[in-house]
């Protein structure tokens, strides 16, 4: 044959590995809303920059007629590409190719992308859409599984690993987006689950839609298995690229800093955000975006876990992890569910060099049975751990009040914070006021004649001693009381001035963090 001839075989073998589950499966897949593989790939990476790989590689079930059976690139397109003029590698699961499911050969064609990402040092994107482990394979399956799942857990901390779910994601494959940094959902689109509804209608007779189990609003609200969502896959791959703009490529890098932009004053202005009323809530957020840079801020986990607020900014065009009680909600306290969102949150940025900002507003953990009994103790304690661990530059800012064990696990001097700053209207004390005085005054208040003109009385000596920044710092245990128009400029100092900290935790294997 000559080169000609080998060229035009090549191309159509291309071709024929190109058309995936065939114009009916695509059209199945269109009618749903739904991109194909390549064209979700070719929508994240940077124009004509993907090369692909693996195209030829073939399954290898032999069972149930497997073997006389034809899936183009076995369901699986992996390969590289650039976003955002970076290099990536990335895989998306082809749901025309026998669902997407998972075999032995489709799993090493991810294994392999994976290695890759690992050895070169650059993020991983995986696209999942998939009916799981392909049931025709066995056991072959579930190794692929476990293949992956290994190759997320030596990667994490080491690059970025962004899950997208584009379609369902059943059983085991849930479990490598779970392992990895964002998870990213689709309203409609996104499903996960270990078991379907099928499974769950014959074991416990219970009914409920695919969407009601797992859609991406449950992931969103009420498990926080998801980071993003978003109402079209466009929507969700504009994320993913403004995502990549403030996280580095790899642990021994810090992320892309990009020219300083003042904040929106006339829309954010810092005076006017707390009220006078220490009772009165407010948004975060406000404060937050009244401080970074172009008052940009990209919420993590936006709809989970409401009464804390992270997410990344930038300040003078660097990189910032911002970890914010929300007086908004539940007045900021902490719980099981906003406990677990900010530890995590922590020990991403932690691992890759993004410096913390805390913003402190809240009257403690959570009381009740409820949160006794789920566990507070345990997932309150991960905050402790994580903060501790922690090695990056940390700075916090009490706005207003810190009680309690709040006051400790939000980023304090003894968790080793490098800067603490308040502003005049913070509170540090072991609790509220009300609280204060009904226990340490509990005797005196009942035998008084008027009790609750007592109570009061106590609450004012209380509050005149407490609930101010000034016996704290009367101890250095906050290193500046500030006003909120000083913020912006002293943060920026802070960080600039703790910018090659460089912090040794003592010679271990690993810690053991309260999982
Ligand atoms: C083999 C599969 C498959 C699978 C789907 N297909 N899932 N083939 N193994 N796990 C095939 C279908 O046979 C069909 O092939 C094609 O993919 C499209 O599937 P449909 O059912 O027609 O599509 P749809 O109606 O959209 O339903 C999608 C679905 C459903 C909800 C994902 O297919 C489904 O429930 N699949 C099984 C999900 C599941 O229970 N997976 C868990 C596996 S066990 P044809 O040839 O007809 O086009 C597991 C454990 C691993 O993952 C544990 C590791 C820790």
């Amino acid at each position: 044959m000559s080169l000609k001839d080998k060229s035009n075989d090549l191309r159509a073998r291309m071709r024929n590995a190109l058309k995936g589950g065939g114009d009916k499966a695509i059209q199945k897949q269109k009618a749903v809303g739904k991109l194909t593989a390549r064209e979700r790939i070719e929508a994240i990476v940077d124009p004509k920059t993907f090369y692909e790989y693996d195209l030829f590689v073939e399954h290898a079930g032999k069972d149930f007629d497997m073997d006389k059976k034809y899936l183009p690139g076995d369901g699986v397109i992996t390969g590289t590409g650039m976003l955002s003029g970076h290099p990536i590698c990335i895989y998306a699961q082809d749901f025309t190719v026998a669902g997407g499911s998972l075999g032995w050969m489709h799993a090493k064609k991810i294994t392999k992308i994976m290695d890759h990402a690992l050895k070169l040092k650059v993020p991983l994107i995986g696209i999942n859409d998939s009916g799981g482990a392909r049931i025709q394979e066995g056991v072959n399956s579930l190794a692929g599984y476990g293949e992956i799942f290994f190759r997320n857990t030596l990667a994490s901390g080491v690059i970025p690993q962004i899950s997208v779910i584009l379609g369902p994601c059943a059983g085991g494959a849930v479990y490598s987006p779970a392992l990895t940094d964002f998870v990213f959902v689709v309203d409609k689109i996104s499903k996960m689950f270990i078991t379907g509804p099928e499974v769950i209608k014959t074991v416990l007779g219970e009914e409920i839609s695919m969407e009601d189990l797992g859609g991406a609003k449950v992931h969103c609200e009420i498990t926080g298995n998801a980071h993003f969502y978003a109402k079209s896959e466009q929507e969700c791959f504009s994320q993913i690229k403004k995502l990549a703009g403030f996280i580095p490529w790899n642990n021994t890098r810090k992320a892309e800093k990009f020219p300083k932009k003042r904040p929106k004053t006339k829309l954010y202005n810092i005076e006017n955000i707390i009220s006078e009323d220490p009772r009165e809530p407010y948004d975060v957020r406000d404060v937050i975006k009244a401080i970074t840079d172009d008052s940009d801020f990209l919420e993590i986990m936006e709809l989970f876990a409401q009464n804390i607020v992270i997410g990344f900014g930038r300040m003078n065009g660097e990189t910032v992890g911002f970890v914010a009680n929300q007086p908004l909600v539940l007045a900021g306290v902490l719980d099981v569910d906003s406990s677990d969102k900010a530890a995590r949150f922590i020990r991403y940025c932690d691992a890759f060099n993004i410096p913390l900002v805390t913003l402190v507003d809240l009257p403690g953990y959570l009381p009740g049975v409820d949160q006794e009994h789920a566990g507070v103790i345990r997932h309150g304690a991960k905050i402790l751990y994580a903060y501790s661990e922690a090695t990056v530059p940390k700075i916090t800012v009490i706005l207003r009040k810190a009680y309690g064990g709040g006051y400790i696990a939000m980023c304090s001097h003894h968790l080793r914070a490098d800067f603490v700053f308040a502003w005049p209207t913070a509170e540090i004390a072991v609790m509220g006021p009300e609280g204060a005085a009904n226990i340490i005054f509990r005797k005196e208040i009942a035998a008084a004649e008027d009790p609750e003109k007592v109570r009061q009385q106590k609450i004012k000596e209380y509050k005149d001693k407490f609930a101010n920044p000034y016996v704290a710092a009367a101890y250095g245990y906050i290193d500046a009381v500030i006003e909120p128009k000083e913020t912006r400029n002293l943060l920026i100092h802070a960080l600039e001035i703790s910018s090659e900290k460089d912090v040794k935790l003592p010679a271990k294997k690993h810690g053991i963090p309260p999982f």
